[in-house]
């Protein structure tokens, strides 16, 4: 089977194209066109904007693409969560595709394609063989959730943030240590050679019961503690975002292993733009050797933690094959779900 798919649920446009056969995989296409040059001088996502460069964007990618429509089975395309005027320039791209090439046309939940870019690992090879239950931390610019597995079709969100998005928080603080945006890379960048003791900032919610996360209240830590400060050199900037990484992660990991033990999953995900975070890959993988031993740890290669169309061509292929016969002119009942839960 081969899968076209569009993402343009934010400010990437990205288009893939991935071939499955049985287990195995090929990448024929896996393009993104990135907004981030344009939305840094305004300090982040303008939506208006982001939804006209898809415009441009999203046309010369599928050309660049070299796609060959008569070997294309199914489109796949990201119908939410996201900004509304982004998620209608993809959509209506590929509705247009389904309708002129007469292919089925699979939704894709955004969230879910996070988790499932898990599966492609390198340009070719066999899908991951995920062990169910699995637990998903799935970290991004607008979502923290824990997601319960039972396999490749059954997401269930178990705890999710009640305020900020950890991504959201990494881009807040970057902005309140005046380093640019998108905040996540250059926090980890500041970070690696620093204090991450110097600051002793709260892990919100970090012993609660439930599932659930807090990253508002860190945020507005990190704003006190500057506030204390008269000079703010290098070295003060680079240990308060060491101390600020440090804090998020400690949190992440102490909640997914504690919802790793309660549902005995049999493996863990990562998922999301914030999986790009080094030292959340490393201490999160450690913290699972030492405290969950009989359990798989999975990580999605650095390529394709932040928005790609990649992981949505495989969240296409598995609700394909549940159902194939529900797509054939499914494009008629598509709509954006900009505010789309799991
Ligand atoms: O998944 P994504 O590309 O878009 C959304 O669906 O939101 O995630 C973007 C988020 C941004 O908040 C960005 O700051 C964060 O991922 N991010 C990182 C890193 N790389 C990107 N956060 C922490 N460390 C990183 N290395
Ligand atoms: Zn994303």
């Amino acid at each position: 089977m081969e899968i076209l798919a569009i993402e343009t649920s934010c400010d990437e446009t990205a288009v893939a194209v991935l071939e499955i056969k049985g287990q195995n995989y090929q990448v024929l296409a896996n393009l993104v066109s990135s907004q981030i040059n344009i939305h840094k001088k305004y300090g982040g996502i303008v939506p208006e904007v982001a939804a006209r460069k898809h415009v441009e964007n999203v046309i010369p990618l599928l050309e660049k693409a070299n796609i060959n429509k008569d070997n294309i089975d199914v489109i796949g395309i990201v119908y939410g969560p996201g900004l509304i005027t982004s998620l209608i320039v993809g959509l209506e791209t590929a509705k247009t595709l389904s309708l002129v090439w007469q292919k089925p046309l699979v939704p894709v939940d955004h969230i879910k394609a996070h988790i499932l870019a898990n599966l492609i690992r390198g340009n070719q090879g066999e899908l991951l063989p995920i062990k169910f239950p699995a637990l998903a931390l799935v970290v991004s610019g607008g979502h923290t959730s824990l997601v319960l597995m039972k396999d490749t079709n059954s997401f269930q969100t178990i705890g999710q943030t009640r305020d900020d998005a950890v991504g959201e928080a990494f881009d807040k603080v970057a902005k309140l240590l005046d380093l640019g945006y998108p905040g996540g890379p250059i926090i980890s960048q500041h970070a690696q050679k620093a204090d991450k003791t110097a600051f002793d900032l709260p892990r919100p919610m970090i012993d609660t019961d439930d599932f659930d996360f807090s990253f508002s209240g860190l945020k507005t830590a990190v704003r006190q503690e500057l506030a204390q400060i008269k000079v703010k050199d290098k070295k003060v900037i680079n240990n308060m975002a060491a101390s600020f990484q440090q804090a998020a992660i400690d949190v992440l990991i102490a909640k997914t292993v504690k919802a790793a033990k309660k549902y005995k999953v049999k493996s863990i995900l990562l998922g999301g733009g914030v999986s790009a975070n080094k030292e959340l890959r490393n201490q999160l993988s450690q913290a699972v050797k030492k405290e969950l031993k009989w359990v798989e740890f999975w990580q999605p290669d650095l390529s394709n933690t932040t928005d790609n169309a990649l992981m949505v061509a495989v969240g296409a292929y598995f609700k394909y094959q549940q159902n194939p016969y529900k797509y054939k002119n499914y494009w008629k009942k598509i709509k954006v779900e900009p505010n789309l839960e799991l």
